[in-house]
């Protein structure tokens, strides 16, 4: 199969697991006979430095030529003093709006030789944790007006946070086909006791869930479900909410799985191109050192295979080979625990190429 990967290396500590990302990458098109060409592509603090812009127009135009990109993270100290519309972060807001990427997929799930280094009590994690959240992704506060004026000899700000029935209806549908494939259960998470775009978000998912009777449907409070996350995340098959509270829970949700630094993520529009990238920033404190966790990154490569190119087997390829080497006992620093073997992050990215080409 040939393909055009577009490949955003990515702020600080991003470039050392772009670079195992694409390691696999490479494993992977040689062991099945792909070809795949890789293109890189500025955005973010890259992108600032080299043209004053987190995503200037030229760049997003090679994304959209791409089937697919990888991305590792962006954002660092270094950019952190510039006005909102020159900061990284509003590179990756703008490629994601650009590419129309409403749907972002962050699994929460607990590999079992991890349980160790979850923070939660063992009789929790014991019962399993195994969810999904599905965060809109190019709406809400995100998107909506900002701006800070002069009123009364003070400085105020706002921030709109806008729904319209339609951005809410085609990430509900994804909500309850994921839960579909899944134990066809769904949890509406929102603010509706204060919130207007919440009581709109109700009313519309109401209507949905019409299709999809076969999925057991429930809402539940933000905060609620923050404090759930951590009580009795087993609870959890499908949740479905908008853009900042799914950012905000996906941290949580990782958390509890050991590391932040082995979740992946996807985030797809109406076609089959996506962007694929860890849940986790660019770890500036860590940067250079060779001791960033390259799973998070390797495993989002793993799901563009799956996702974008319906390339199951060589996906799943990926996924046995982190398997086999957290079972050997190699940690990184974020997820080490007692009597593990630690490695840094070149070292792991080298075991699980070793393990796709044994295989
Ligand atoms: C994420 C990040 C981004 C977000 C930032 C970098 C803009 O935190 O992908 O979760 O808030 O969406
Ligand atoms: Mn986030």
């Amino acid at each position: 199969m040939q393909k055009k990967i577009g490949v955003i290396w990515g702020d600080c500590s991003s470039v050392e697991i772009v670079e195992q990302a694409v390691n696999v990458l490479k494993t992977i098109e040689k062991k099945y006979s792909h070809s795949f060409e890789y293109i890189d592509i500025a955005m973010g603090g890259q992108a600032i430095d080299l043209y004053g812009d987190p995503l200037p127009s030229h760049e997003l135009d090679k994304c959209l030529s791409c089937d697919s990109v990888l991305l590792g993270a962006i954002g660092g100290p270094k950019w952190e003093g510039l006005p909102g519309e020159k900061r990284p972060e509003k590179g990756l807001l703008r490629l994601r709006a650009g590419m129309g990427l409403y749907s972002n997929n962050r699994p929460a799930k607990i590999w079992p030789q991890l349980a160790d280094a979850s923070p939660l009590k063992k009789e929790i994690v014991d019962k399993g944790i195994d969810f999904i959240i599905v965060r809109e992704l190019i709406g809400g506060v995100y998107f909506g007006n900002h701006e800070t004026h002069e009123e009364n000899g003070e400085l105020k700000a706002i921030d709109s946070m806008p729904y319209s029935e339609h951005e809410i209806r085609r990430i509900g549908k994804i909500g309850f086909e994921t839960a579909m494939k899944r134990n066809k259960k769904l949890c509406m998470v929102d603010k509706a006791n204060v919130l207007d775009t919440s009581r709109l978000w109700r009313k519309v998912m109401d209507e949905l869930k019409k299709e999809y009777p076969e999925v057991e449907y429930s809402v539940m409070f933000v905060d609620n479900c923050a404090m759930q996350i951590c009580k009795n995340p087993s609870q959890f098959d499908v949740i479905v909410t908008e853009n900042m509270f799914g950012d905000i829970l996906s941290d949580e949700a990782s958390e509890i799985t050991g590391s932040i630094g082995m979740i992946p993520s996807s985030s797809l529009g109406d076609g089959t191109r996506g962007l694929y990238e860890p849940i986790h920033g660019s770890a500036p404190d860590i940067a250079g050192k060779d001791i960033v966790n390259p799973i998070a990154c390797i495993l989002s490569a793993a799901m563009m295979l799956q996702y974008s190119f319906d390339l199951k087997e060589e996906a799943k390829d990926i996924e046995k080979a982190v398997n086999a080497v957290l079972n050997q006992g190699y940690r990184t620093q974020d997820m080490m625990s007692e009597n593990m073997k630690l490695v840094g992050c070149k070292q792991m990215g080298q075991l699980i190429v070793n393990e796709i080409e044994k295989g």
